[in-house]
């Protein structure tokens, strides 16, 4: 796992950034692996600058994110779909895009669905990944098995807790997800992992021990044979 340290998020955004530009240059039909929360929006605002520029081409690429409520309404505001086209599939000319439908009336099946079509594309070239305060990644909560496809999981109050901020008093706060699993998260050519702030430096620290510590499912991304982990000094210095 190589790790970089920068100065700030800002340098962060940018570096990643510069990955995508590499990534799509050299592999213009790239399948990127996607992920929400707060930490890729300044990467996003970013990529979307770029693109408008003409420094970035997406026509031929296609993503499939990490992960989404369930069940939740795909217009609803803080669904991760919402989120994904406000903040850059909206924005950008990518090829196609899939995300775990929290609309789906069976979820065994949109699992199963999900997994098929990664398979089918050929499975995921960079896999873009956040970090939960407890080392989860996308909704893979502490002591998940490492070698799962997509399934549905419940949420941990921890998860809960940490979301809870985006939610008004009148949403009904969904308890459980639609998420890639560890296994097929590992299978990704490259995974590229950003943790940013200072209250990520605890998980940061521990994660950096270098010990697989089977209650931090980031862990795993110790047995990566190509992971980069890109960190501000807030988050690696603490
Ligand atoms: C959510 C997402 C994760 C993300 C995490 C951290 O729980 N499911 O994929 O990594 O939030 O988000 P943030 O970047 O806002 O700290």
């Amino acid at each position: 796992m190589k790790k970089v340290v920068l100065d700030t998020y800002e340098d962060v955004c940018k570096a990643a950034a510069d990955i995508y530009i590499e990534q799509l240059k050299n592999k213009p039909n790239s399948i990127l692996g996607l992920a929400t929360g707060s930490t890729p929006i300044g990467l996003y605002e970013r990529l979307v600058r770029i693109y408008n520029d003409g420094g970035i081409n997406f026509s031929k690429a296609r993503s499939f994110n990490l992960d989404e409520y369930y069940p939740i309404k795909k217009n609803h505001p803080q669904s991760y779909d919402y989120f994904m086209r406000g903040h850059l599939l909206d924005k950008i000319n990518i090829l196609q895009s899939d995300i775990p439908n929290g609309e789906a009336d069976d979820a065994i099946s949109e699992c199963k669905r999900y997994d098929a079509q990664i398979n089918a594309a050929g499975g995921i070239d960079l896999m873009l990944l956040g970090i939960g305060h407890n080392g989860h990644v996308g909704f893979n909560e502490p002591s998940v098995s490492y070698n799962m496809g997509t399934y549905l999981t419940g949420l941990t109050d921890s998860s809960i807790s940490a979301n809870s901020r985006f939610f008004t008093e009148d949403d009904v706060q969904p308890t459980k997800a639609l998420t890639m699993g560890l296994g097929e998260i590992f299978r990704s050519k490259a995974i590229l992992m950003l943790i940013c702030g200072k209250g990520k430096a605890p998980i940061a620290k521990k994660l950096f021990e270098g010990k697989i510590h089977t209650d931090i499912p980031a862990c795993f991304l110790l047995l990566h044979p190509n992971a980069t982990v890109i960190l501000d000094k807030a988050a690696a210095l603490g």
